[in-house]
């Protein structure tokens, strides 16, 4: 069985989910360990209720941010995971954790990227107008948010939404797509080669892969 190590800062919703799919078989693949940045993340609190090992580290313990994680890396790696899975995860990665990682880390992100990078991406959405928002999960690279694009969930945005309706209407989609991403990797039909995701071979283009 493949191992994923989720890293979580909050709520944990997509970890949930990532659960629910490996519990449900559609995601052929066992957390083996959640990690935090914050000790109260409750992200924590349902890997524990899940019977799953849920640590946190604390930046202050650190002298850095290289130090935290090269300590990170070296306690997720005990773990011996296949996938490493940003599931709300808001930390800035090392150059080093990430090269570490490069082609087995996988992060989802809150906007139909290369749109909106960065944080409050459904403010932004809501002032600039958009008629479509949505989620993408992507290979995690050097630049912030700007690794390859597997696949984008896209949703309406509708006259008088907040961003907590917005958001909402988000993360719906955004449990569906990450344990469907996740599926493909651990089953080997997803590799990142050249600076972009390959699905069954083929590259995909710069929106991910495209389905009705
Ligand atoms: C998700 O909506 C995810 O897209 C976003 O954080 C939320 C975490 O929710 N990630 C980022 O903004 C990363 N740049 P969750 O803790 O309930 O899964």
């Amino acid at each position: 069985m493949k191992r994923i190590v989720v890293l979580v800062s909050g709520n944990g919703s997509n970890l949930q989910a990532m659960m629910e799919a490996c519990k449900q078989g559609r995601l052929h693949a066992t957390v083996a360990a959640v990690f935090s940045n914050r000790a109260d993340a409750y992200g924590l609190a349902r890997a524990r209720d899940a019977g799953i090992p849920a640590h946190a580290l604390d930046a202050r313990d650190f002298a850095g941010r290289e130090a935290f994680d090269a300590a990170l890396a070296d306690s997720i790696d005990a773990y011996a995971p296949d996938l490493v899975v940003l599931a709300g995860y808001m930390r800035i990665l090392s150059a080093g954790f990430v090269r570490h990682y490069a082609g087995r880390m996988l992060n989802i992100h809150p906007s139909l990227l290369p749109k909106y990078p960065g944080l409050h991406t459904h403010r932004q959405a809501l002032a600039n107008g958009d008629a479509d928002h949505g989620a993408s999960v992507h290979f995690v690279t050097e630049e912030l948010d700007g690794g390859p694009v597997i696949l984008q969930a896209k949703v309406p945005v509708f006259d008088g939404d907040s961003e907590e309706d917005l958001q909402a209407r988000v993360q719906v989609q955004e449990h569906q797509i990450y344990p469907l991403v996740a599926e493909w990797f651990v089953s080997g039909r997803l590799v990142m080669r050249d600076d972009a995701a390959w699905l069954d071979g083929e590259r995909l283009p710069a929106v991910g892969h495209a389905a009705e």
